[in-house]
C-alpha cells in the first residue's frame, strides 16, 4: 500500500528518534519527505540516504524549530524544493527536567521556546500554503505528561499541554479549509530522549504500563501516518495517546 504517494512531508527534528521513524515510515509510503533537526549531522546525513532509498525524493535542513526566522526559511526552501507541503509533523522536543525548587528561569524559557514556540513558528509559516491547496495534515507531538503533569517535569508538561490547546484552537480555525490538526500523546518510547534515565526508573515505568513494554518509534509512525493519510479524513483537535495503556 501506498497510502502517501504523491504526498510531501515536513517533519521537524527529523534526524532521530521518533521523528525518524515517522519518516522512514511515511517514505515506505510513498511520501516525498523534507526534514529539519538543529544538529545536521552523520546521523541526518545517512537517514536522506535511506529515505532516497524508497526511489522517493528526500532533503535534509539544518533548522531551529525554535526561532521563528528559521521556521519561514525552512518552509520556504522546502516549497521551492518539493513544490508542496501536505503533511506537518511538529515533532522537535527538549527535556530540561528539575523539580521547579531548582528550575532555573534559563530551562523553562528554552523548553517552552523549542517545545511551544515551534508549532507556532512552523504552523504560522505553514497555514499559508495548506489555505491556498485547500488540504492538509498537522501533526503535533504533545505527551502523556501533557495530559497527566510529572513531578520534575513543569518546563515539559507546561509546553506539552499548550500544544493541545494550539492543536485545538488550529482545528476550529481551520477545519473548514480542510486542514486538520491533531496530537500525538506517546507514553515512554525508547529513544536518545530517554536512554539518559537511569535503569531504575525506566524499570518502575515499564512495570506501570499494562502492555509492559517501552514503545517504540515505529509505535508512534503508526498513527503518525494514519493521522496524515486520508483514513483518517473525519479526525481533527484529537489527542491519541500512544502509551501501552500508561494514561487511561
Ligand atoms: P530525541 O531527543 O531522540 O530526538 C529529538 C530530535 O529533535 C533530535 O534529532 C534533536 O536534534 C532534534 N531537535 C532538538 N531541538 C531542536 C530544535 N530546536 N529544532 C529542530 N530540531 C531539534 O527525542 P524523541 O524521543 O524522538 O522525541 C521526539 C518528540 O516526541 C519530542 O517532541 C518529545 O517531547 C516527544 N515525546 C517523546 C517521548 C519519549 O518517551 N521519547 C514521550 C513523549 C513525547
Amino acid at each position: 500500500m501506498e497510502l502517501l504517494k504523491g504526498k510531501t512531508a515536513l517533519i521537524t527534528g527529523g534526524a532521530r528518534g521518533i521523528g525518524r521513524g515517522i519518516a522512514l515510515k511515511f517514505a515506505s509510503e510513498g511520501a516525498n519527505l523534507a526534514f529539519s533537526d538543529i544538529k545536521y549531522d552523520e546521523t541526518a546525513r545517512e537517514l536522506e540516504e535511506e529515505l532516497v532509498a524508497f526511489g522517493i525524493k528526500a532533503k535534509g535542513y539544518a533548522s531551529d524549530a525554535g526561532s521563528f526566522e528559521d521556521s519561514e526559511k525552512l518552509v520556504n526552501d522546502v516549497l521551492n524544493d518539493f513544490g508542496a507541503i501536505d503533511i506537518l509533523v511538529n515533532n522537535a522536543g527538549i527535556t530540561r527536567d528539575n523539580l521547579l525548587m531548582r528550575m532555573t528561569e534559563a530551562d523553562w524559557d528554552i523548553v517552552i521556546k523549542v517545545n511551544l514556540k515551534s508549532i507556532f513558528n512552523m504552523t504560522k509559516a505553514i497555514q499559508k500554503v495548506m489555505l491556498k491547496q485547500r488540504s492538509g495534515s498537522i501533526i503535533n507531538m504533545s505527551s502523556v505528561v501533557g495530559v497527566s503533569g510529572n513531578a520534575g517535569q513543569s518546563n515539559y508538561a507546561a509546553s506539552k499541554a499548550g500544544l493541545i490547546g494550539f492543536t485545538k484552537s488550529i482545528a476550529q480555525e481551520l477545519g473548514s479549509r480542510n486542514i486538520r490538526c491533531n496530537a500525538i500523546a506517546p507514553g515512554f518510547i525508547e529513544t536518545d530522549m530517554t536512554a539518559r534515565l537511569p535503569q531504575d526508573v525506566k524499570d518502575e515505568w515499564v512495570k506501570s504500563i499494562p502492555l509492559r513494554r517501552a514503545g517504540t518509534p515505529e509505535d508512534i509512525a503508526n498513527v503518525a501516518l494514519y493521522l496524515a493519510s486520508d483514513l483518517s479524513s473525519y479526525i481533527t483537535g484529537q489527542v491519541i495517546s500512544i502509551c501501552g495503556g500508561m494514561n487511561m
